[in-house]
């Protein structure tokens, strides 16, 4: 296995974690926090099949609200935007967003197992374009979706619906990171997380 911490580090992808406090809002009140990343907090609704995500990264807005989002059983359900109830900061506003539950990936499970080689994949496709500079993992996802991977119809799918988005959106993969490859209860991989704007 690749160390991730070191190839992050090499993207310039530390991990950092957002310092803000949760905005007040009545939905989220008393609820308590069950994730944090760089850029967005998640706290759960408490029904057992939801969570209330609050994201300041441009790149998550738009990619659980667009119209032409990636779809399909790898992308998040989104059930709804609540609006802006605050502001990270960062200078971003904080958007409310009401999504399907999502897991960790369990140490050897299935997902976990085609997690690691996507990201592993992905990892030496960046090595390959490294001379790109901030590019290379946009290149290394478009070329992760000219050739298949044998990793499934549905999954190559849904890499190619994310090189599209990326494309299309001017942002940039985040899935060398495994937090955000998460799964459904039913052990569905999940790109939870995948985006990020530079
Ligand atoms: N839909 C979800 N359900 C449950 N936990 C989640 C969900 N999405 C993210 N998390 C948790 O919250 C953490 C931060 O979320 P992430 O989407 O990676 O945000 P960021 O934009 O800050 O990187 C993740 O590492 C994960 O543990
Ligand atoms: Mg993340």
């Amino acid at each position: 296995m690749i160390d991730l911490a070191e190839a992050r580090s090499r993207m310039g992808r530390e991990a950092v974690v957002l310092p803000d406090p949760v905005p007040a809002h009545p939905l989220l009140d008393g609820k308590p926090e069950i994730g944090r990343g760089e850029y967005s907090i998640v706290i759960d609704k408490g029904d057992g099949e939801r969570v209330y995500k609050i994201v300041s990264s441009p790149a998550d807005y738009f990619l659980y609200t667009a119209d032409d989002r990636p779809a399909g059983e790898h992308f998040p359900q989104v059930y709804a935007d609540h609006g802006i109830i605050g502001r990270a900061v960062s200078g971003y506003p904080f958007h409310l967003i009401e999504m399907e539950r999502l897991y960790p990936l369990p140490d050897n499970s299935p997902a976990a197992e085609l997690a690691t080689r996507l990201i592993e994949v992905y990892w030496s496709a960046c090595q390959q374009w490294s001379q790109l500079g901030m590019d290379m993992g946009r290149i290394a996802l478009y070329h992760m979706t000219v050739d298949p991977l044998g990793v499934g119809d549905s999954l190559q799918q849904a890499l190619k619906a994310l090189s599209d988005f990326i494309e299309e959106y001017h942002v940039l993969p985040d899935i060398l990171n495994a937090n955000n490859l998460m799964m459904r209860k039913d052990g569905t991989l999940v790109f939870s997380d995948p985006v990020f704007i530079a």
